[in-house]
């Protein structure tokens, strides 16, 4: 089938450029003897997590409970959860977690680890934690000055193994351009290296010193503490990384393939679609050098001004030789949340559909109900 034939919208994915991507990160943590666990809530599938497998990350970070028991069952063994947990139901989850793989938790308090640690002695099993070191985010976190007093004050809960910290640097989305990057790579830098140092003349042992986000790996990946990289949105890139330079056109994965529906105004065109494929995100900062709602690929001269629910608002600047019924691709803003808006993704080979990707571990996909 060619990519012409498709209905429109469709959530496309380039299989080059997807698997392009996946290697040249993959090459440069081999490159700089750093492992790869990537980070899964950007596509939540599967596939490509086997894709990123089969190119050498060795485990993989999760946004999701969904997403960690997903891929435990699909046989990966290094599972991370990225936050702490805090309900019974989530709870019981970890526990099960941990007696089907090599499964690590975050914890950056002392209520979570209290409710983890009876938890995990009931069940008479341990579980493997990393302490969240806050690098500027202000999201989770112990300040890195303050990760020793936490780390031993943890050493009460018997069923809690500490392997070591975690942090992500997603502050970085509020840089507005390329010469901002450095700024929060060295805050990366920085809180792991205060951290390392206090863990270490402390007498702490610590395996796992995992960091990443997208638009710091380039700066942070020499860096001599961390070991382990969960770059997500990288395997996709989107309009947010073009728009600090951390990727090109040429290296989005993900479009949105749409056709032009209308012309109501000379300046105006209406495409098919609209927020439930584009999404409606603008940077999760606040990013001042993004225009719109995503990038028009090929076609410079159009902003995606706004968006309805199916359908997209397109200003032309200038003229332009589209015309209705014509189709375009718009790499949206965050191509995780456009990933996120679809049950399907299509991946393409220039003009030819080779196969339907399923994004397998949205929210609630595993959900049972007794
Ligand atoms: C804790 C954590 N680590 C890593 C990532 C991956 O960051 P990015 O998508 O910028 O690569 C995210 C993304 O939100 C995250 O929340």
């Amino acid at each position: 089938m060619k990519k012409s034939e498709l209905q429109t919208p469709a959530i496309l994915v380039d299989l080059d450029i997807l698997e392009y991507n996946i290697k040249r990160y993959q090459d440069l943590c081999k490159k700089h003897n750093k492992q790869l666990w990537p980070m899964v809530k950007t596509h939540k599938s599967i596939e490509i997590v086997k894709m990123q497998q089969k190119a050498g990350a060795t485990g993989f970070l999760c946004g999701t409970l969904d997403e960690c028991e997903g891929i435990c069952q699909a046989g990966i063994k290094n599972i991370m959860y990225a936050y702490p947990v805090a309900s019974e139901a989530s709870i019981q989850r970890v526990i099960a977690l941990c007696k089907k793989c090599n499964f690590f938790i975050r914890l950056d308090n002392l209520d979570s680890a209290k409710l983890l640690n009876t938890a995990a002695e009931s069940q008479g099993i341990k579980i493997n934690y990393t302490v969240i070191i806050n690098c500027g985010l202000n999201r989770f976190g112990v300040q890195p000055e303050r990760v020793v007093d936490f780390a031993n004050s943890l050493k009460q809960f018997k069923s809690l193994m500490f392997k070591g910290i975690s942090t992500h640097p997603g502050h970085v989305y509020a840089a507005s351009k390329h010469e901002d990057i450095p700024k929060y790579v060295e805050d990366e830098k920085g809180a792991i290296k205060t951290a390392v140092n206090a863990l270490t003349a402390a007498g702490f042992t610590l395996e796992l010193i995992t960091s990443g986000a997208t638009p710091t790996f380039f700066g942070s990946i020499s860096d001599k503490n961390i070991n382990i990289f969960h770059p997500g949105n990288y395997v996709f890139n989107d309009a947010i990384q073009m728009s600090t330079g951390i990727a090109k056109e040429s290296e989005c994965a993900l479009s949105i393939y749409t056709t032009i529906i209308s012309h109501p105004l000379p300046d105006r065109f209406i495409c098919d679609a609209g927020a439930k494929c584009l999404g409606l995100d603008q940077g999760a900062h606040g990013n001042a050098s993004l225009k719109g709602f995503g990038h028009v690929k090929k076609h410079p001269e159009i902003t995606v001004s706004s968006l309805s629910e199916e359908v997209g608002i397109l200003h032309i600047n200038g003229s332009t030789s589209l015309k209705v019924g014509d189709k375009i691709e718009i790499i949206p803003n965050h191509a995780c949340s456009s990933a996120n808006l679809t049950s399907n993704l299509i991946g393409c080979r220039g003009e030819n559909i080779e196969k339907i990707i399923a994004v397998d571990m949205r929210g609630n996909s595993t959900v049972k109900v007794k």
